[in-house]
Formats: C-alpha cells, sequence, structure tokens
C-alpha cells in the first residue's frame, strides 16, 4: 500500500477512500500525518529558519490582495511571561522556545484609505472576516512549513478569552485584533495523530447532507474511544452534567461548547473599532 493511503487509513479509519491509485509527495504525507504539539525541547529554532517560515506564512493567499495579516513574534521575556500566567492550565504558551501571534490587520488598509483620501470603512463584517481569514491562513501556512521542517507547534486561540490584556502588553491598536498565538519548538514526544470525523460527514457531493450524522458520529466516537480514550478524570463539568459511562468525542465536545467561551472577544472589537455593519 502506498504510504499515503496508509497515512489516510489512520487519519480517518472510516472505510473511505484512500487515494490509492495516486502517488502524492512528501509534503502531502506529511500533512496527513500531522499533529500538534505542545511539549518542545530545549532546542531552539534558528533566528533564520524562524525568518524562512515567516516569509513563507506570509505568502499564504489574501483576499483580494488587501493583505491583512500581522505576525507579531513575542521575544521579550517579560511579555512571555505575562501571557503565559493568564493561562496557567497551558503551560506551553509562557514555555515553547518561539511564541507568535497571528493577528487580523483591518487597521492597516483603513489607514491606506486616510492615506490615499479615500473614504474605507474596514470595521464592518467584511473587514473583520477578511482579516481573519488571512491571518488564519498566514497561521495555517506557518504550521505546515514548520511542520515540514521538523518542527512541532500548537496554535493558542485562549489568548483571545483574555484579549484585553494581551492587547495591552502587545500594544495593539485600533482595528487590529489577535486571531491566535502560536507555539513553536521541536517536539520532545511523539504525540499522535488525531482521528478526524469520517468524510462520510464533513464532505458534500452536489447537495449538502446530514442525514446520517447521528450514527456516524455514534461510530466516530467507538473508533476513537477504542484508539484514544479520554480518561475519566479528563470528564469536564461533571457537577454540572453528571459522570458518564461512555464519554466520547462527541459528549466531550458538546460539554465543551456549552461553556461559552471568548466573551471579552465582542465587547473588545465592538471598542477597538469595529462596527459589524
Ligand atoms: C484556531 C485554533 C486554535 C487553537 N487553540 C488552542 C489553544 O488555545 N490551546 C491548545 O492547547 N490547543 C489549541 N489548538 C489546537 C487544537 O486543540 C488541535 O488542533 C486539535 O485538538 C486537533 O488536534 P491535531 O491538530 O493534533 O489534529 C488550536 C487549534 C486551532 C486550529
Amino acid at each position: 500500500m502506498p504510504l499515503h493511503s496508509d497515512a489516510i487509513a489512520r487519519r480517518f479509519g472510516d472505510g473511505g477512500p484512500t487515494a490509492e491509485d495516486t502517488e502524492g509527495n512528501d509534503f502531502m504525507r506529511g500533512v496527513l500525518s500531522r499533529k500538534t504539539v505542545r511539549r518542545y525541547s530545549d532546542r531552539v529554532p534558528s533566528e533564520e529558519l524562524l525568518h524562512l517560515l515567516t516569509a513563507c506564512a506570509l505568502s499564504a493567499s489574501a483576499k483580494s490582495d488587501f493583505q491583512q495579516a500581522s505576525i507579531l513574534r513575542v521575544r521579550d521575556p517579560q511579555k512571555r511571561a505575562a501571557i503565559g500566567e493568564l493561562f496557567p492550565s497551558m503551560p506551553w504558551i509562557g514555555n515553547a522556545p518561539v511564541f507568535f501571534v497571528f493577528l487580523g490587520d483591518a487597521g492597516r488598509l483603513q489607514r491606506i484609505g486616510e492615506m490615499r483620501g479615500k473614504p474605507v470603512r474596514n470595521g464592518t463584517l467584511e473587514g473583520f472576516f477578511n482579516a481573519s481569514i488571512d491571518a488564519a491562513l498566514a497561521m495555517q501556512t506557518m504550521i505546515l512549513c514548520a511542520e515540514s521542517a521538523g518542527l512541532g507547534v500548537c496554535p493558542i486561540s485562549v489568548i483571545r478569552n483574555e484579549v484585553d490584556k494581551v492587547a495591552a502588553v502587545l500594544a495593539l491598536p485600533e482595528l487590529v485584533f489577535p486571531v491566535a498565538g502560536l507555539c513553536i519548538g521541536y517536539p520532545q514526544s511523539e504525540g499522535y495523530v488525531s482521528l478526524r470525523l469520517p468524510r462520510a460527514v464533513t464532505t458534500h457531493s452536489d447537495r449538502y447532507d446530514d442525514g446520517a450524522l447521528e450514527p456516524a458520529i455514534d461510530d466516530y466516537d467507538r473508533r476513537r474511544h477504542a484508539l484514544h480514550a479520554i480518561p475519566r478524570d479528563q470528564q469536564r463539568s461533571n457537577a454540572e452534567f453528571g459522570e458518564a459511562l461512555f464519554y466520547g468525542w462527541s459528549e466531550d465536545k458538546a460539554r465543551q461548547a456549552a461553556k461559552a467561551e471568548g466573551a471579552a472577544f465582542s465587547p473588545y472589537l465592538r471598542s477597538h473599532g469595529f462596527s459589524f455593519d
């Protein structure tokens, strides 16, 4: 079996297409086998490699060529510590050898409008959405390039839960907001490839059809549990929802999503130039 068929089967385990008659390449195999890494060795990536990764990230597609992503590297140990201390349950934020913040930068286009004397209004929903997507694409491009160079990474959207404090540390101006941080370093341990939802659920042909969602999710829960069961002591919100006899991915995600996150984000955006008209 070609290597990528193995990798597809391991990623999905859904009995779906394995692309076995296509050659693929090493990059695709790397993507199929990629995994988030939260523990890093002491080895620090070279500055040259970080410049290369930044250049790759900023080579990502950009909506309308507006180029609304900005990348901020947090190098000052005091600033790293100040951000890390906000999230004690995620020590990798403060400890990772390298920490970038990917910014949706709707402010730059606004300023360019002012420079050229044009009536730009970029605090709209469209402006926010375009800048968010540009930043996300730049981040994912850095992720895949970093992983292809043997690095491990972890995106960090939890920084938005304390957006006021993070933005103050980073001196973010109006219309500029964090999409996510990105921890980078050389992996300390192997980790494992996380099983994705069956493609029967996440892909559609010609028309959207989620008619078989429930049995497919039940099946996915069972397969994922057999590979990597969530330990009993990691069940979320047991006081509210009770201890589950079978605690699968969907139970975990439903409990997680029931606790709304990011309450500070909307007010932050609205008080920093976004009207979302
Ligand atoms: C936008 C985004 C934000 C994320 N934020 C966090 C975070 O704040 N903390 C964290 O530990 N992991 C974070 N992650 C990592 C996800 O938990 C991880 O990608 C997911 O569990 C799937 O695992 P995999 O990437 O190994 O397949 C984030 C991932 C993305 C794409």
